[in-house]
C-alpha cells in the first residue's frame, strides 16, 4: 500500500518533552504563537501527555485553534524506555501493549485519532527485531482502524530501516532522529528517507550541535539575515528537507523558530552548512 505524504504536515513541530507541570501552559502558548504541529509521547518519564491534552483543550476553548487545524503526533514506548508509570499492562503481549497505549494517548489528547503514531525506538540498537515487527504490525492495524492517519519510527539507524524494508513490511511516513552535524546531519538516514519518500523529522538540532551555533559561517549568515544562529540552523534544516522540532519554553524563541522559515540561504550556503562538521 502506498504511503500518502500528507499535504497538511506542518513546517515545524513543537516538542513537549521535559515540560512536566508546564506541559499544558506551554502547549497552549505554542499554539498561540503559531505552531500547528505537536509532538508528544505516552512515556510519562519524559512527557506529560495528559498535560499536553489539557493545553489543547484550553486552546480549543479559547478559539485559538480547532482539532482540524492541528497535526498531533505521539509515540509507543517499550517497557525499557518507561519508568513505573506505564500506559499498558507490562505482562500483556506487545500487540496488546500498543493497543492499550494508543487508546490511552487518544484519551489524554481528547481526540479519536492522531495524525502520526511513532515507534519511539526499536527494541535493540543492533537491528530490527521480531519484537519491532510485532509492534509495527500492531501499529499498522491501529492505523487501519483509524486511530492514526500515519506511522513513524524514531531513533533508528540506516540498518534498522534497511531491515524493516527487507522484511516486506510497510515503510514509515516519518523518521524522527536526533540530528548530529558531525554525522553529516544524519546523512545516511536522510538519504534513505529521500529515496523512499519518507519525511525526516530532526530533533536536538541545537543541543546536539553547539559547535555549529558558534561557527563563523553560521554567525555571519545570522548577522546578514538579522537573525540568530539558531534560526539559521532551523532554516537550513528545512531547506535540506527536514521537518524540524523545537521544544523551546521561551515565547520569543517560539516566534523566532517559526520565523526562521523566512530566512534566505543560497544553495552554496546550505551546502557549506551541510559539510560543516561531517
Ligand atoms: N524521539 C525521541 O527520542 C526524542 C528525543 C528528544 C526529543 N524529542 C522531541 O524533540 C523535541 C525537541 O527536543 P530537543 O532535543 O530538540 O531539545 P529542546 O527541548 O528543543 O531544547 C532546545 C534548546 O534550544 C533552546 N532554543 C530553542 N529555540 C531557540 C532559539 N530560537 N534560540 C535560542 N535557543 C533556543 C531551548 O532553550 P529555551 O527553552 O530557553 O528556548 C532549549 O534549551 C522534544 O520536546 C521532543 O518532542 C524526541
Amino acid at each position: 500500500m502506498a504511503r500518502p505524504i500528507p499535504a497538511s504536515t506542518p513546517a515545524f513541530l513543537y516538542g513537549t518533552a521535559w515540560k512536566e507541570d508546564r506541559s499544558a501552559a506551554l502547549t497552549e502558548l505554542a499554539l498561540r504563537q503559531g505552531f500547528r504541529g505537536i509532538d508528544t509521547a505516552n512515556q510519562r518519564r519524559h512527557y506529560f501527555e495528559a498535560g499536553v491534552g489539557e493545553g489543547l483543550a484550553a486552546a480549543y476553548r479559547a478559539g485559538v485553534v480547532t482539532r482540524d487545524d492541528l497535526f498531533l503526533q505521539t509515540k509507543f514506548t517499550y517497557r525499557g524506555g518507561q519508568d513505573h508509570r506505564l500506559p499498558y499492562d507490562p505482562s500483556a503481549d506487545l500487540a496488546t501493549q500498543v493497543a492499550q497505549s494508543i487508546a490511552s494517548s487518544l484519551e489524554h489528547l481528547g481526540t479519536d485519532h492522531v495524525d502520526s503514531y511513532v515507534l519511539h525506538g526499536p527494541a535493540s540498537g543492533r537491528g530490527w527485531s521480531d519484537a519491532d515487527a510485532e509492534v509495527w504490525a500492531a501499529m499498522t492495524r491501529a492505523r487501519d482502524a483509524g486511530q492514526t492517519k500515519l506511522l513513524g519510527v524514531s531513533n533508528v539507524s540506516l540498518r534498522h530501516l534497511l531491515q524493516l524494508a527487507a522484511s516486506g513490511a510497510e515503510l514509515p511516513t516519518f523518521v524522527q532522529n536526533r540530528c548530529f552535524a558531525e554525522l553529516g546531519w544524519d546523512r545516511d538516514v536522510r538519504a534513505f528517507c529521500g529515496d523512499q519518500n519518507i519525511i525526516y523529522q530532526g530533533f536536538s538540532l541545537l543541543t546536539a550541535n553547539p559547535e555549529v551555533l558558534q561557527d563563523p559561517l553560521v554567525r555571519r549568515l545570522a548577522t546578514r539575515e538579522h537573525a540568530t544562529p539558531a534560526q539559521v540552523v532551523f532554516r537550513f534544516a528545512r531547506v535540506v528537507g527536514m521537518l524540524p522540532l523545537t521544544g523551546t519554553s521561551d515565547p520569543d524563541h517560539m516566534r523566532q523558530d517559526l520565523a526562521s522559515q523566512a530566512l534566505t540561504l543560497s544553495a552554496g550556503e546550505v551546502e557549506a552548512i551541510e559539510a560543516l562538521c561531517g
